[in-house]
C-alpha cells in the first residue's frame, strides 16, 4: 500500500517522478503528491484524488534535480489533500513520503505535540517528519534520522529530503518493500520494480533495517546502526514495454490475454523432455518425508492455495490445510512436525502473507514461497522459491498472477507424486501433457471474448450473483466471485453447489444469475441437481460446462462452453470466462477496472 518514488540526478526530477508515481499507482491512489527541491526552499503539491488531479496542479517545472513523490493508499486519515503525502516538519525545511504503518504513533503524536509541534494532519506519517525535526539540532540529517528510526515502531518504507542538505535523498526501510534504481550520475528510490523500468535495470533491494543515502553520483547502504552493508546489485529481466497497455483498453484485459504466454513461460523450466522435472529448483530436501503441508495465501492467491489443496491431496496424497494468512498468524496452529509451509503471493510482499511464513520460521517449519515478483520480501524469507514467470501484473485485479499460481500447484502435485510413487507412471505422464496443452486452451477460451461480453452487456444492471460448483469447479467459483465484487461492485457470493439448500438456497429469487462451473464428469449429475433447485425458484443459470458435458447441462439458460479437458486441470482453463465477464461488467458499468475502489494492488499492511 502506497508507492514512494525519488529521483536525484542530472536530470528533471518531475517528469521521472511523475512516471514513476503512475507506475506505482497500483499500490493506492486515493491521493498523491510530490516535494521538489527548487531556489533553495521545498515545494510540495499534493492532492487528493489520483495521481493527474495532482499532475495538473503542478507548474512547469524544469531544471529540478531532486525530488520525492508518494501515491497513497489511505489507512490513519481519510484521502484529503492535507493527508497526501509528503509531510512536513513546522518549519517546511523536512518532508517525508512513507509506506507502512507507524503503531506507536499516537504516542509520539501527543508528546511531540506537548514539545510545541504542530500536527495539520491525521496521519502515522506525520510524527515521523516532526520526530526528525526534533533531532535535527546541531547535527546531519542522516543522524537525526537514525534516532528516528529507533523510535518509530510498526512498518515503513520512507524518504526524506531536506532544505539544509539538498543534495541528497536519505531512505530506510522496516517491513515494507524499497528498492534504489542505479543510473549515470542520477539515483532513484522506489516502492516497486515497475518505476523504474526504462530507467535502468540495475538495482539495490533493501532488507529491513537499512538505510540508504542517495546523492546524485553515490548510493549508501548502512544498516540502522550505521555499518556498511555490502549489496549484490540485481538486474532486472522485466522490461518497460512489459508494463504498458500495448493497445489494450485496460492492464486487466491485456494480463487476461497475456494468459497463455505467462502459463508457457511458467512451466518452461520446470518441464524437461516434456516431463515434469523440478530438479534444478532443490526443493525436495524441504520436503523429504513431508507429512503435511499448510498453504497460505490472501485473496487470489489464497483461492490457487484452494487448488493446490485439492491436486496435491488427489495426486501425491499429502494432507493439506489452506488458510488465509490474516487468520492463519493469529490461530493456534498445531504445527505437526515434519511438514512444509507453502506461501502464495503474487507481489511477494503481502503483510499477512509475510507474517505467517515468519510465524512458520520460528517454528522451525521450512518454507517454499510461489510468488511473482524476484527479490520480493517472501523470495528472499522462505527456504525455497518457486517464481511464476507471469510477467509484472499491474491490475489490481489478478488474473495472468492466477492461472500461474494454479501451473506452479499443479506441478508441484505431480512432482511430489512422482516422487512419492502414489500415482501411475502413466497417470503423471497424461496429466504431465495434459499440463502441457493448457497454454492452448486457454487461448481458446479467448476467443469466446465476443460472446462472453454480450452476457456481460445483458447483466450489467444486476445487483446481486451468486457463482456454484463442487470441488475444483467450487474453488474456481471463489475465484469468479471475488473478481466480479472487486472491479464491477455487484454483490458475488459462491457456494459449494451442494451446500446451498443448508441456507443460502433462501437468497434465490427470480431473475437473480447464478453462473455455475461444470468441469467434473464425476460430479456433474450431482451439481444439476443442484442447478435445477435454484432454476426451480427461479434464477437464472450461466453454466460454464465442458463441451461434453453440453447434453447434461442442456436445462441451463446460457452456456459457455469449455474445450475438452482434463478436469483435474479445468480451473486453469474454466476460470477465464469469468475474468472477462468480471471485465466486461465492470466495463459496461463504468468502474474504474485497473484500479477498483478503495483497493490496491499490493497490501502491506495488516
Ligand atoms: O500479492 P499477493 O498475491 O500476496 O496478493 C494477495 C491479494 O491481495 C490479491 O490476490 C487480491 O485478492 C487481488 N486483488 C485479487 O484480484
Amino acid at each position: 500500500m502506497c508507492g514512494i518514488m525519488g529521483y536525484i540526478g542530472k536530470g528533471n526530477a518531475v517528469p521521472v517522478i511523475i512516471d514513476g508515481l503512475s507506475k506505482l499507482e497500483y499500490r493506492g491512489y486515493d491521493s498523491s503528491g510530490i516535494a521538489l527541491y527548487n531556489n533553495n526552499q521545498i515545494e510540495t503539491v499534493k492532492k487528493k484524488g489520483r495521481l493527474s488531479t495532482m499532475v495538473e496542479k503542478l507548474e512547469e517545472k524544469a531544471g529540478i534535480d531532486i525530488g520525492i513523490g508518494h501515491t497513497r493508499w489511505a489507512t490513519h486519515g481519510v484521502p484529503s489533500d492535507v493527508n497526501a503525502h509528503p509531510h512536513a516538519d513546522c518549519t517546511g525545511q523536512i518532508v517525508v513520503v512513507h509506506n507502512g504503518i507507524i503503531e506507536n504513533y499516537a504516542k509520539l503524536r501527543k508528546d511531540l505535540m506537548l514539545e510545541g509541534h504542530d500536527f495539520i494532519s491525521d496521519t502515522d506519517t506525520e510524527a515521523i517528519v516532526h520526530l526528525i525535526e526534533k533531532y535535527y539540532k546541531n547535527t546531519s540529517l542522516e543522524k537525526a534520522v537514525r534516532k528516528v528510526l529507533k523510535e518509530v515502531q510498526g512498518s515503513f518504507a520512507i524518504a526524506v529530503m531536506c532544505v539544509n542538505e539538498p543534495d541528497k535523498i536519505i531512505a530506510a526501510k522496516k517491513d515494507s518493500p524499497l528498492i534504489v534504481g542505479l543510473g549515470e550520475n542520477e539515483n532513484y528510490i522506489a516502492s516497486d520494480i515497475p518505476a523504474i523500468l526504462g530507467k535502468t535495470k540495475q538495482i539495490y533491494i533493501l532488507e529491513d533495517k537499512e538505510l540508504v543515502i542517495l546523492t546524485k553520483d553515490s548510493v549508501e547502504i548502512t544498516d540502522f546502526d550505521g555499518n556498511k552493508v555490502h549489496k549484490e546489485i540485481f538486474e532486472v529481466t522485466w522490461d518497460a514495454i512489459a508494463a504498458e497497455k500495448a493497445g489494450y483498453e485496460h492492464f486487466m484485459l491485456k494480463e487476461i490475454h497475456e494468459q497463455p504466454v505467462a502459463i508457457k513461460e511458467t512451466l518452461r523450466e520446470k518441464i524437461k523432455d516434456g516431463l515434469v522435472d523440478m530438479s534444478d529448483l532443490n526443493i525436495d530436501e524441504i520436503f523429504e518425508d513431508t507429512e503435511k503441508i499448510y498453504i497460505v495465501a490472501c485473496g487470489t492467491a489464497y483461492h490457487a492455495g484452494l487448488v493446490g489443496k485439492l491436486a496435491i491431496e488427489k495426486l501425491a496424497k499429502i494432507p493439506v490445510e489452506t488458510d488465509i494468512a490474516s487468520e492463519f498468524r493469529y490461530r493456534d496452529v498445531l504445527w505437526t512436525p515434519k511438514s512444509v509451509m507453502i506461501v502464495v503471493s503474487q507481489s511477494g510482499e503481502t503483510a499477512d502473507t509475510l507474517a505467517a511464513l515468519r510465524e512458520a520460521k520460528r517454528n522451525g517449519i521450512k518454507v517454499l514461497a510461489v510468488t511473482n515478483v524476484v527479490g520480493s520480501s517472501v523470495s528472499r524469507e522462505a527456504d525455497k522459491v518457486i517464481y511464476t514467470h507471469a510477467g509484472p501484473e499491474i491490475a489490481v485485479a489478478s488474473t495472468k498472477a492466477y492461472t500461474t499460481q494454479l501451473v506452479i500447484m499443479y506441478l508441484l502435485a505431480l512432482h511430489l507424486a512422482n516422487v512419492k510413487s502414489t500415482i501411475s507412471k502413466e497417470e503423471i505422464t497424461k496429466l504431465n501433457n495434459d499440463l502441457l496443452k493448457m497454454d492452448t486452451l486457454v487461448e481458446k477460451v479467448l476467443t469466446q471474448q465476443n460472446k462472453i461480453k454480450a452476457l456481460a452487456e445483458k447483466y450489467k444492471d444486476i445487483q446481486s450473483t451468486f457463482f456454484l460448483g463442487r470441488s475444483f469447479d467450487y474453488a474456481v467459483a471463489m475465484e469468479g466471485a471475488l473478481k466480479l465484487k472487486e472491479i464491477s461492485y455487484i454483490h458475488a457470493e459462491a457456494y459449494a453447489a451442494g451446500e446451498l439448500k443448508h441456507g443460502p438456497l433462501a437468497l434465490i429469487y427470480d431473475g437473480v444469475p447464478v453462473l455455475a462451473l461444470i468441469t467434473q464428469d464425476h460430479l456433474v449429475d450431482k451439481t444439476m441437481s443442484n442447478i435445477k433447485e435454484v432454476k426451480a425458484r427461479g434464477a437464472v443459470v450461466v453454466a460454464i460446462c465442458k463441451e461434453n458435458l453440453q447434453e447434461t447441462c442442456q436445462e441451463c439458460d446460457e452456456q459457455i462452453l469449455l474445450p475438452d479437458l482434463n478436469p483435474i486441470l479445468a480451473p486453469i482453463v474454466s476460470v477465464v470466462p469469468l475474468q472477462i465477464f468480471s471485465y466486461y461488467m465492470a466495463v459496461f458499468r463504468d468502474c474504474d477496472v485497473d484500479k477498483p475502489r478503495n483497493l490496491a494492488k499490493s497490501v502491506t499492511v495488516e
